[in-house]
Formats: C-alpha cells, structure tokens, sequence
C-alpha cells in the first residue's frame, strides 16, 4: 500500500496543507516542537488505531479550531481508495464515500506499523508491554484471536476472585477444579499462538537485526513462560501441563490472593549477543532492538496479507550510528517509508528518496 496524499485541516500545530509523500522513504525533518510527530500521528490515525501518543481525540484538534478533518488518498487492493477522518469530540470516519460506525473501522484498510521512542519501553518497561506486543501483532495476522484473549481474561478474573476469597471449603475446590479446567483451555492456546507468533517473527527480526548493526551482532528472543512447556509441545500438551500447574500452586495463590501462573504472567526476553538486552543493551542497540521487532511485525503481515504495510519511524535516528542509520535510510526498500529526525545530517546518506522540512507546522519540501 501506499500513502499519496494527505490534507489536514486544523490538525494539531499543522498549518492547513497538503502532504505528497513519495512511494519509497520520506524524511521529515525539523528542529524541536515543530510538527514532525504531529504529521506522522495524521497518516497513522487511518490505520484504525488509536494515537500512539496516547492522545485523547479532542487533543488531535487544533487549538483555536472546533473540529479538524484529515483526507488521506492512497492505493491500497489494488486501487486507488480516499479515507476520511473527521475528528470534533470523538472520531468519525468515511471510506471511498461511505460513512463507517466508528473510526476504528478502517483497521486493515491501510496498514502499518510505526516505531516511537515510546515504545523503548518494549525493552525497558515491565513484562506487560512485552505481552501485549505479541498479542496486539498476533490479532492482527489472526483478528478472532481477540475472543480467545477476553475469554481468557473473563474465566481468570473469575478465579482471581476466588484466590482473593481465601476460601478452603469443598465448595471452593470444586470451582477450582473448573476454572483450572477452563483456564487451562484458554490459556495454552495464548501460550501456543504467542509462541507461533515468535516463531514465524524471529527470523525476520534476526535478519534486519544483522543487518542494521552491519552484521557484527546476533538478536534472538525467548518466551519465557511461567507455565512448564517444553519445545514444541501442542496446545493440548501446554493444557496438560498448565492444568497441573494451576493445581499445584492453588495453595500459593489462595496466600497471595490472585493466580501466579499462566499466561498473563509470561515474558519475552530480548538478546542480543546472548545477553539480555533490558540488562546489558546499549541505547542503541534497545533501539535497534524495537525497530528489528517492528519492521519484523510488518514483514510478516506483508507475507499474511499479500499488501505492502507502511512504516512510521518516529525520531529513529537518535542514538544511532552511522552504519545503522545507513540501513534505515537505505536497505528498507519493500515499503513506503516515514521518518522523521532533528538532526539533517544522516540526509547526506540518502540515496534514494524525498525530504520534507517541518517547521512551525508548515512543511516544505527540500
Ligand atoms: N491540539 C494542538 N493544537 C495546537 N498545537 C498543538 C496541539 N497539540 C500539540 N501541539 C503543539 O505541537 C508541537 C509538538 O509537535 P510535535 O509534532 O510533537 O513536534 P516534533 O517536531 O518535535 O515532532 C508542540 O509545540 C505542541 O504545543
Ligand atoms: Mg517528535
């Protein structure tokens, strides 16, 4: 897929204008606070997402404006398509002349993946982040594994409660017995699908790894389970194995008031040379360490879904060296390509692509 045009109207800082990027790599660039981020934001509000800022909708409109309206042309199942967004309190949107019910709705309608230093925190942050990571990719490639998690969520906040209960009766062990059951059922196909996800992701992310860091490092992941599995096992092995474990630790948990094992406990460790990456990493290499996983992501949904995703590369260039900034600006030549940086001198390293300058919200070309 690829982004022809955007015009954004009282969009954050932007000055009404119009955005034509070019089909390989676009580089934004412009000093602090100018409306670099702002840009990218736009283009990724049609990917259905949410802000990866985090922003609530009303905070996307300008601030002495009402309502803002961004209008994205782009050739996506092979043809040309325009989206509409159409942002007030809440969001709205329209696709090809068609009203959708929410702006949610164009999820799959263009994709993408898009890298900010936000998501450092993938390496940095709490196990959660990681979780969420191979969940949020795996519904992409597979969206009814959305059931499986709220189903899994449903039953484990139902066992919770009876840990935090602290009740030993009969009675209580008989509920055991069926939510350990049931949770086991959910939980071993989250475990299977996480590790599906891995497996199909790592050697993808392993061959950009090698080569943003020219060759000279190694990146592996590991899924760390709290729940017994070994290689390879089947979703009705990992059931197996994760009843049994629920089972054993139904002391344990009763004391500590919520269930210790299972999915919603698991990690991924990221590696690079062997060694952690959250302990040992540099900077550079947590960064380089997110966007391998990024770019990864959309490698395999280009595989999946046959289409092209686009990336958004927030503020990449920080922290990296030459060798590594050489790769992004050259050797990502499958998609079309956004990325913004403060610093112009890695442009002098692009050999093929279009540069934008942002400043005060006016974006002019090079
Ligand atoms: N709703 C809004 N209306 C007007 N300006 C905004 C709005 N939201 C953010 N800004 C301004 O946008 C600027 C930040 O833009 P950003 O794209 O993050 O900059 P950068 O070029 O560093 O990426 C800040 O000056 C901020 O005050
Ligand atoms: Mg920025």
């Amino acid at each position: 897929m690829q982004v022809k045009q955007l015009v954004y109207e009282r969009f954050r800082n932007l000055q009404d204008g119009t955005f034509e990027p070019y089909e390989g790599v676009n580089v934004i660039t412009g000093e602090n606070a100018q409306g670099k981020t702002n840009l990218l934001e736009a283009v990724w509000l049609f990917t259905g997402g949410k802000s990866f800022r985090g922003a609530k909708d009303r905070e996307l409109v300008g601030f002495d404006a009402e309502d803002s309206r961004l209008t994205l042309d782009f050739f996506a199942a092979g043809r040309d398509q325009r989206a509409v967004i159409d942002i007030k309190q809440r969001r709205t949107a329209q696709l090809n002349g068609i009203a959708q019910s929410s702006a949610a709705k164009l999820a799959g309608v263009l994709c993408g993946v898009v890298f900010s230093p936000a998501h450092l925190s993938l390496i940095k942050g709490g196990p959660a982040e990681r979780r969420h990571l191979m969940d949020a990719a795996y519904c992409q490639l597979r969206p009814s594994y959305v059931k499986t998690l709220t189903e899994y969520t449903r039953i484990l906040t139902q066992r919770n409660a009876l840990c935090k209960s602290g009740d030993m009766s009969a009675g209580a062990s008989e509920l055991f017995d069926l939510w350990d059951k049931q949770l086991a059922q959910a939980g071993c196909l989250l475990i299977y699908a996480r590790q599906l996800y891995l497996k199909s992701m790592l050697p993808k992310a392993r061959q950009i790894y090698h080569g943003l860091s020219g060759g000279k490092e190694e990146f592996d992941l590991r899924y760390l389970s709290t729940v017994p599995i070994a290689d390879g096992q089947t979703a009705g092995e990992i059931a197996a194995t994760m009843y049994q474990e629920l089972r054993i630790r139904r002391k344990d948990d009763l004391a500590a008031g919520f269930t210790t094992v299972g999915p919603h406990r698991d990690d991924l460790e990221v590696l690079i040379d062997g060694h952690s990456a959250r302990q040992y990493g540099s900077q550079g290499q947590q960064r380089s360490a997110v966007l391998a996983m990024k770019l990864a992501e959309a490698t395999l949904l280009k595989d999946v879904t046959g289409e092209r995703p686009i990336a958004l590369l927030d503020d990449v260039m920080s922290e990296l060296d030459t060798t590594r900034q050489d790769y992004i600006l050259n050797h990502i030549r499958d998609w079309q390509v956004f990325i913004t940086c403060c610093d112009p001198t890695p442009l002098l390293r692009l050999t093929d692509g279009r540069c934008f300058t942002m400043k005060n919200g006016v974006l002019s070309t090079n």
